[in-house]
């Protein structure tokens, strides 16, 4: 007989040390449905309430999980590896030479680093599974049945030319990529050729957030359906009811909306995109990524200082053309601050501008580190908030020509509204995103207007 998840759950010469106990009992329903173990009454009320479905019948080859913070989504995506790697077989469906790899991707390098702990911590915490170790470096641990486990971030690199035994996608809903709007569909459908030689499972877990991306969209398409492809719901508090009641009431007391995702479980309703990619698109030029000065224009700027740390210090030049507003370029730079200044002075002096807008937060030291260099800088008159509502008006009738720089784009396309009750909606990068060079370019927008306050559209 073969080792069920159940009996890596339950059994004390397993881990039934760490999973046996009533909190875990969830997620013991869960994970046997999930692999088409039958349930008992108890597993089945839990099985219902979860996925909204009727008795599991056999396995499933996808899940994906919309659950609460701190409801034990990681240690239940490292168990599932380790019981992957450990305890299946995969070696008759290997080609020789060929490892069977278990990937846990995950949204950045803390989260990762949990993952790995939770992994390495049950495989040794087991003589039987600690002594299938034959490697472990900061990333991988490579086991003596031709399985590794792998984790890391959530990237392209990290998932080209694997043979899958699963793959882990771990808080899907806060993927987030420079180099792509949509990094969870995009990295779904890179790893899913590498899944189907050992027709591997996927499995997904998150705390769920707004309504689009992938685990919103097989939770629209699978939720309580009968299918190969499991969607499960939870609150935290379903999932792990040790976690404190109070965390959870003053996370609501807090900020209702936001902890109805975070606890609760549920898609945000008051999450919207801002733009959409046909519209920006649409406002797009193919080329040059940064137009150089023609003598016959007025060029006009506006910066988003940044003090070094993780956010770009950016600049954006544009010029009115008809009723368009041609941004002729955009660049956002990491480093020096100093450095930055003195290279952005320049680029302004360039196209002939010694007088350009800055985020209004952005306090005194640019302003005075651009005097320096012989450019007058001056406040925006208005809120981040405010710029790009009057900007997505520009954007829709087409009012502006975007340069064709991707990390602008993207940021422009992850800008979310949230529409508060009562309040001015706000719009925003989302969590763990960014939106300088968005910024720049929406600020330059309303600098624009302002100083040509009777010229029509702009
Ligand atoms: N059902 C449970 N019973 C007992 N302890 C649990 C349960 N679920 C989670 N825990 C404990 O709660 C802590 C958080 O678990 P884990 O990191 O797996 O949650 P998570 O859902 O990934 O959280 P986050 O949303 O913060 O990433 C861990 O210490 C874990 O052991
Ligand atoms: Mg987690």
């Amino acid at each position: 007989m073969s080792v069920t998840i159940r009996d890596t759950m339950t059994d004390s010469a397993l881990f039934g040390n760490q999973f046996s106990g009533d909190s875990w009992s969830a997620w013991r329903a869960l994970l046997a449905g999930f692999y088409g173990l039958e349930l008992d009454e108890a597993e089945q009320e839990h099985w219902q309430s979860l996925t909204g479905r009727t008795e599991p019948t056999q396995p499933h080859d996808e899940l994906w999980l919309a659950v609460g913070r701190r409801g034990g989504k990681s240690q239940c995506a490292a168990l599932l590896a380790v019981y992957e790697a450990a305890f299946r077989d995969h070696t008759d469906k290997l080609s020789p030479g060929e490892v069977a790899t278990v990937a846990v991707l995950a949204a950045d390098r803390k989260q990762a680093r949990t993952v790995f702990r939770y992994v390495s911590g049950l495989l040794r915490s087991n003589p039987m599974t600690e002594q299938l170790i034959i490697r472990e470096d900061k990333e991988a641990i490579e086991l003596a049945n031709r399985t590794a486990i792998e984790i890391t971030t959530a990237s392209f690199r990290a998932t080209r030319g694997y043979t899958f035994a699963m793959v882990i996608a771990d808080e899907i809903a806060f993927w987030r990529s420079e180099d792509s709007a949509n990094p969870d569909s995009e990295i779904i459908a890179a790893v899913r050729p590498g899944l189907a030689t050992l027709g591997g499972p996927l499995v997904a877990l998150s705390s769920p957030y707004a309504r689009r991306g992938e685990l919103w969209e097989h939770y629209r398409k699978h939720y309580a359906q009968e299918s190969s492809i499991l969607v499960a719901q939870a609150s935290s508090r379903y999932m792990n009811p040790g976690l404190p009641e109070r965390v959870v009431s003053e996370a609501y007391e807090r900020d209702p909306e936001s902890a109805k995702a975070e606890y609760g479980g549920e898609f945000r309703t008051d999450v919207e995109s801002f733009v959409t990619r046909e519209v920006l698109e649409a406002c797009t030029r193919p080329n040059p990524l940064e137009a150089p000065r023609d003598s016959d224009h007025t060029y006009h700027a506006f910066i988003d200082p940044a003090g070094g740390g993780a956010d770009e210090f950016c600049v954006s030049i544009g010029h009115v053309e008809g009723n368009r507003l041609a941004v002729d370029l955009v660049r956002g730079r990491k480093g020096q601050p100093a450095s930055i200044t003195a290279e952005f002075a320049d680029l302004l002096k360039e196209y002939g501008i010694r007088k350009a807008q800055s985020d209004r937060y952005g306090g005194d030291w640019p302003r005075d580190e651009f005097h320096r260099h012989g450019i007058t800088v001056e406040p925006a008159g208005r809120a981040k908030s405010e710029l790009y509502g009057d900007f997505l008006a520009v954007l829709n009738s087409e009012r502006v020509e975007l340069p064709p720089d991707t990390v602008m784009f993207n940021q422009f396309l992850n800008l979310e509204r949230r529409t508060s009750r009562g309040g001015r909606d706000s719009i925003d990068h989302g969590p763990g995103g960014h939106d300088d060079r968005a910024n720049a370019v929406a600020g330059l927008g309303a600098a624009v207007r302002q100083t040509r306050p009777k010229a029509g559209a702009w």
